[in-house]
């Protein structure tokens, strides 16, 4: 397709006829069927609101086959509307528009959209089963033509995928701003989500891909590296006795196909099981897990080997997790750090599948039976946890990967609660690593995308970073330093450990003052013309960006776990200092209810707007959570707070005074 053809698809947005029908490609990963879960009346409605994009003389043939998609997948993704052209992202200049800004955001979206980076791409499915860029084809090309259509005079309006439309906004707006999933509190349960979305009125954007901002899964090999590393770490200060840990875990999906590459990174025998043979095949061939094993035996074979020969390597076992835990305490194979990352935000529509069934038994139990499919995963869990606890017993050091494993595990009944039956038994890794080393003292997931889509783009802004991170380094706090050392040690790896699979980014965990510096070295390289434009943003799994009780803050103790301001506040702040696009989101990362998170995407140019927008918009975007986490008596965030109010006289925050603990003493006797 030539580049005019491509801007005219964009410029057509919805056709004035009814396009061919499209062949369901079998050979795609696509999203399970979801429940059935309208009334008829309900299904009506449906209907009514996705027929009122086109014209009325179509509604006639399309309400058919519209009717028979939400009859065999729960949803109408209106599959004959995808586009012929291929999705991926396109170096800027490629993009029709008026607009730098809006262009950056059409190449971001067609990155979450790249059938390499993408989970289920016909179904607009991102990562997480369930992380929506649009509910239907039609959103997506609607959303491209104001994007391509629209000045910096304007801002686009979307509404879980839903583009509402261009108003009269100005420069220093942003150009984007998104909201997916808001929901009034009492209609957030997971049962909400699948009406309101079958309905089409709202979607599950995750964190990054309703907010454009997913860069593949190396944006999350990054703190997986760091996450295992400093689990190894916890378990031995020893240097030598990371290597050739054995690390069990599951799900190689998404995000959670990270594990396998970032334990390799971090020296650790790594052992992954998924349920899923094409997730394993994709990671497999991305080179992201080394070997392939169908079998138990075999598979308690090769690990034993591993572990005498100290030998890197990462294995995906096909079949699913609670049987590898279950063999490996028969066959008294010692486990050094276990966890788990299937989808359990999302237990009941694909993201968990229950041990004792097939794969494809689980899949016609989920969508016929959901009840019995429920009763299923309930029963899994309980064997699931109550394996991981004969490990831990010996020994293993078992936490929680943020994907709601404990939660649902004691919905479920399962053995997995403190003995003040308020606490799990298993920290979170936020609250045993990521929190008190990491997110209070700024350092989260910092990232940028070339939008040229030149390799040695990327390169350069590594060596920019690098040098940057260096400097720093020079000068950095004790308290600091080793955050600062694995930082270096990533970027230096990152061309050599081929991390980019879609556009070409970079994610480098760096606290507020690296994260401006660095962005402020990208600004100024562009503006010599050493480098073309670059795109920055983050995940919403940081310091500022998410409340989310079990996970981000789940090393808040001061009772303020439960509440959402901090990230609202947040996507606020970041739309009045410059972010260029702002996301906010019900149920990133844990599901549907469970946390508020949001985030921004910021396009650099090389202008001296770009400079003042970077400063400002990056101060306040780490330590507004710095601020929140200080207040709630975090050690490391009170040393941080204190440390950036030293160096900018405008910021002024209300620090805490701690309460001597003797004082209880006799009060309550
Ligand atoms: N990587 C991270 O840093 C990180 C951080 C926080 C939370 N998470 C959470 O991890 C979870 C996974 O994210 P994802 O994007 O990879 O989701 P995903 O749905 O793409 O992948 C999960 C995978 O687990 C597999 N699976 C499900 N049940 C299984 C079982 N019993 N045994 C073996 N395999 C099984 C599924 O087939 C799927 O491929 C999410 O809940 C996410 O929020 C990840």
């Amino acid at each position: 397709m030539t580049l005019t053809d491509f801007h005219q698809a964009i410029l057509e947005g919805i056709p004035s006829g009814i396009p061919t029908k499209k062949e369901y490609e079998a050979a795609i990963n696509h999203a399970p069927k979801r429940k059935d879960i309208l009334s008829a009346d309900e299904k009506k409605l449906a209907l009514k609101n996705a027929l009122r994009y086109f014209s009325k003389e179509q509604h006639a043939e399309l309400i058919k086959e519209f009717y028979q998609e939400l009859k065999a997948y729960g949803r109408i993704y209106m599959y004959r509307y995808r586009p012929d052209y291929v999705m991926h992202a396109r170096p800027i200049e490629d993009y029709p528009g008026k607009s730098m800004q809006a262009k950056a955001i059409m190449l971001m979206i067609q990155n979450n959209l790249d059938y390499a980076v993408a989970q289920h791409p016909h179904e607009l499915i991102t990562y997480g089963g369930n992380g929506a860029v649009f509910q239907n084809w039609i959103q997506y090309r609607l959303t491209m033509k104001y994007l391509a259509e629209m000045t910096d005079e304007q801002t686009l309006v979307m509404y879980s995928g839903h583009p509402m439309g261009l108003f009269p906004s100005h420069k220093e707006a942003p150009r984007v701003v998104v909201t997916n999933g808001m929901m009034i509190p009492n209609y957030s349960k997971p049962d909400d989500w699948e009406k309101f979305n079958a309905l089409g009125v709202t979607q599950y954007g995750q964190m990054t891909a309703g907010s454009y901002m997913y860069i593949g899964p190396q944006g999350i090999v990054h703190g997986t590296t760091i996450t295992v590393l400093n689990a190894a770490r916890k378990i031995s200060n020893q240097k030598d006795a990371i290597n050739g840990m054995l690390f069990v875990t599951a799900g190689l999906g998404g995000m959670s196909g990270a594990q396998p590459k970032a334990a390799s990174i971090a020296g650790c025998i790594s052992v992954t099981a998924e349920v899923n043979p094409k997730a394993v095949q994709t990671r497999h061939s991305q080179g992201w897990v080394d070997e392939v094993i169908n079998d138990l035996d075999q598979l308690c074979a090769r690990v034993k080997k591993a572990k005498e020969s100290k030998d890197v390597v990462s294995i995906a076992y096909v079949g699913n997790v609670v049987d590898i835990w279950e063999k490996f305490a028969k066959e008294n194979i010692y486990v050094d750090l276990g966890s788990d990352q299937t989808s359990l935000h999302n237990p009941w529509a694909g993201g968990y599948y229950p041990a004792g069934l097939s794969f494809e038994e689980a899949n016609e139990l989920m969508a016929n039976q959901p009840e019995a499919f429920k009763i299923k995963i309930q029963e899994s869990l309980r064997r699931h946890a109550s394996a991981v606890n004969k490990h831990t017993q010996k020994g293993t050091y078992f936490f929680d990967y943020g994907n709601a494993f404990l939660l649902e595990a004691s919905r479920a009944g399962a053995d997995v609660m403190a003995e003040n039956h308020i606490d799990f038994k298993y920290p979170s890794y936020v609250q045993d690593i990521l929190g008190p080393m990491c997110f209070d003292y700024g350092f989260g997931p910092f990232r940028w995308v070339c939008a040229s889509g030149k390799p040695e783009d990327l390169q350069k802004t590594d060596e920019i970073a690098c040098a940057v991170l260096e400097e720093m380094m020079l000068t950095s706090p004790e308290e600091i330093q080793q955050q600062m050392a694995d930082n270096i040690k990533w970027i230096k790896g990152a061309q050599e450990n081929k991390l980019v699979v879609g556009s070409q980014a970079r994610i480098l965990y760096a606290d507020a003052e690296g994260r401006m510096r660095i962005a402020e070295a990208f600004n100024n390289a562009i503006e010599k013309g050493e480098i073309g434009l670059v795109v920055l943003g983050r995940d919403h799994h940081d310091v500022s960006g998410t409340d989310s009780p079990y996970r981000e803050t789940s090393n808040i103790y001061d009772g303020s776990r439960f509440t959402a301001d901090m990230a609202i506040q947040n996507v606020i702040g970041d739309s009045f200092r410059g972010a260029t696009w702002v996301s906010i989101h019900n149920g990133g990362g844990v599901g549907w209810g469970e946390v508020i998170n949001g985030g921004f995407g910021m396009l650099l140019d090389g202008s001296k707007e770009a400079d003042r927008r970077l400063k400002m918009m990056l101060h306040w975007d780490v330590n507004n959570g710095i601020a929140r986490r200080s207040w709630a008596r975090n050690e490391g965030a009170v040393f941080a707070i204190e440390r950036a109010m030293e160096a900018e006289p405008l910021l002024k925050v209300t620090v805490p005074q701690n309460v001597d603990d003797s004082l209880f003493t006799t009060l309550m006797d």
